[in-house]
Order: C-alpha cells, then sequence, then structure tokens
C-alpha cells in the first residue's frame, strides 16, 4: 500500500475482521496499530482524541462494531452510540487529521424487498435496530467526511478469530444436534480475508465513496449450512424453516431482509479483479482454520 499510509490505526482491533487485517499485515513493513477500546472506545470521543493524538494515523481501517444483530433490539442506544455516534467521531478527528477513513457497513441497511442484486444506490430502510444503527454511522459519516472515505457495505461475514455462523455450525453439528435453519432469506457469505484484499484494492486504487463487497454468487442460510457440513465432512439432521416461523420460535429475534444480495459488479469493473466466489471462499476459510500459514 502507498507510503502515504504510513500510520494505520485498526479500531475494533480484537474482533473478527481486524483479526483478518492483523494475519494480512503479518510480517510486512507498514506501521500499524490494532487497538481494541482501551485504546480507542469509539463511543468516548476523548478516548477517540487521545488515540489519534498519540497515534497520528493517516488511515484508520474501522473494524468496531456493536454485531448483536438480535440484541440490539433491546439495546437500541447502545447500537446506536458505538456503530452511529462511534462513526460520526471517528470521521470528525479523520476530519481534522487529514486521515482516510474506511468504515465496513451491512446489507441490513436494505429492507429485502428488492429481488435483483442491491446496488450502492438503492433505497435504505433497515428492518431492524443493528440494521438502523449501521445506517446511521453511513449518514453521520458523510455528514462529517474527511477528503477520503469508503463505506465499504459486507454481508453474512465469517473467518477466524471470531464467533460466526459456520464455526456455530460445525460447533453444533460436531455435538450431533440436529441443525434447522432459515430457508427464505438470500444474501452472501463473505470470508473476512477476501474482504480485507478487496478493501485494500480499493484504497491503493484511489477509490471513494460507498461500495459493496462481498464474495461473489447468492445462497440462503439453509443451502450455506448445507455447504459447511460437506466442507467439514459433518453430518447430521439439518431441516428448514422460515423466517415466519424462526420468529415464532425466538420472539425476541430480529428481522432480517429476504434478499439482501450485494452487487459486486462495480468493484469488480473498477478493480478488473473478480470477487471469489462464496463456495470456494468456505474452502480457503476451512484451509485458514487448519494451516494458517498456507493462505
Ligand atoms: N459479522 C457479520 O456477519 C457482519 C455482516 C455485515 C457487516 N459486518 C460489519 O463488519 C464489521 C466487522 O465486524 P466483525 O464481525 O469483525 O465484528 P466483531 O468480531 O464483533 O468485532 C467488533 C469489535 O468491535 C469492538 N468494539 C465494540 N464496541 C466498541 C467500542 N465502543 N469501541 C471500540 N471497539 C469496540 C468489539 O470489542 P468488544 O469485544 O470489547 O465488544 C470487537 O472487538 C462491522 O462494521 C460489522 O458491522 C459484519
Amino acid at each position: 500500500m502507498s507510503n502515504v499510509f504510513d500510520r494505520i490505526l485498526v479500531t475494533g482491533g480484537k474482533g473478527m475482521l481486524a483479526c483478518a487485517f492483523k494475519q494480512r499485515f503479518a510480517g510486512g513493513q507498514l506501521n500499524v496499530k490494532f487497538a481494541d477500546r482501551t485504546i480507542c472506545d469509539v463511543c468516548d470521543e476523548d478516548s477517540v482524541k487521545r488515540a489519534f493524538h498519540d497515534i497520528q494515523p493517516t488511515l484508520i481501517l474501522n473494524c468496531s462494531a456493536y454485531t448483536k444483530v438480535d440484541l440490539a433490539e433491546k439495546e437500541q442506544a447502545a447500537a446506536d452510540q458505538c456503530n452511529g455516534y462511534g462513526v460520526g467521531h471517528l470521521a470528525s478527528l479523520c476530519r481534522d487529521y487529514n486521515a482516510m477513513l474506511v468504515h465496513f457497513s451491512t446489507d441490513y441497511v436494505f429492507d429485502g424487498t428488492l429481488s435483483r442484486p442491491l446496488q450502492p444506490g438503492d433505497p435504505l430502510g433497515p428492518l431492524g435496530a443493528y440494521g438502523k444503527s449501521k445506517l446511521l454511522g453511513e449518514k453521520l459519516l458523510q455528514e462529517n467526511a474527511p477528503a477520503r472515505w469508503l463505506i465499504l457495505r459486507t454481508a453474512w461475514l465469517y473467518g477466524p478469530g471470531g464467533p460466526c455462523f459456520p464455526a456455530t455450525m460445525v460447533n453444533v453439528a460436531k455435538q450431533g444436534k440436529p441443525l434447522k435453519v432459515i430457508d427464505d432469506q438470500h444474501g452472501t457469505p463473505t470470508f473476512t480475508y477476501d474482504l480485507v484484499e478487496a478493501t485494500l484494492n480499493l484504497i491503493h486504487l484511489g477509490a471513494n465513496g460507498i461500495w459493496h463487497l462481498t464474495n461473489s454468487g447468492e445462497t440462503t442460510w439453509y443451502d450455506f449450512t448445507a455447504a459447511i457440513l460437506e466442507e467439514f465432512d459433518l453430518k447430521t439432521d439439518l431441516s428448514r424453516t422460515t423466517s415466519a416461523d424462526w420468529k415464532k420460535l425466538k420472539p425476541d429475534s430480529a428481522h432480517r431482509p429476504a434478499y439482501s444480495v450485494l452487487d459486486v459488479t462495480p468493484y469488480e469493473q473498477f478493480t478488473h479483479l473478480p470477487m471469489p466466489g462464496w463456495r470456494d471462499a468456505l474452502h480457503r476459510y476451512r484451509t485458514a482454520l487448519e494451516q494458517p500459514a498456507a493462505l
């Protein structure tokens, strides 16, 4: 990456996506600080100011987030603090320090009523508290935007270093427990390592603005689970359910979009690079878990 970014601050430095950046930057020459909330609490403007003063970053990769989608229904204020106002704090400080801000958002800012791959400019309408908080962050970033910024919407993210859907499915299957999985929500699983690579490509090529970055293709949670069991050579009783029946079973769960496939064509046309397919990515996830050095 360009020398312009000689001091990089990764917020949420112990999270799953941050872990993928850590793996990517390992052994390299870049000056990267992975900051957890004890060093940079995005909800606390003074903490963010101190971190900027101490680190003098030229590029911020904001991997911090409140990511408990269901719990957010009861904790809207906490989700807004981190995913909304926290992003506003980072944007303001980036403007003061003339630093670039790279922020990650979600397919859950869409309501899922369109049934074709979604463009960055498509109408927004989050169904749940988490999506609302992420949309607030997008708005506050743009209102306080530094000269260079990226909002990268991704979806169904998984990778080493964090609790994630595939890891949960593998654990349940290993215990021989049955799995009942929603089959009427369509989206695209995204491997953190591929998101990291695509992010660095956009930064390197001077991109600005809102982009959609997922693996390519689409699936349902049910078919994704079937692929996970196949990839990890696991057998267990796997059955389908619907969003409506799931909501009856788990009344406190958040509504999620029925269709939130994000269109990655603009990224592919801009970079002249393909986004790897989600099934191939799942295979590389297994490899990463088994032999991290192999990637
Ligand atoms: N996971 C997904 O399926 C998914 C899908 C679409 C988009 N995304 C987006 O992708 C990005 C990365 O997600 P992820 O899966 O890597 O999340 P993650 O594993 O939950 O990591 C988030 C990190 O943020 C930290 N954090 C929480 N509140 C903070 C605060 N006030 N100040 C500083 N750090 C704070 C957390 O620390 P603590 O452990 O101390 O709370 C955690 O280490 C997020 O923007 C998320 O919204 C994720």
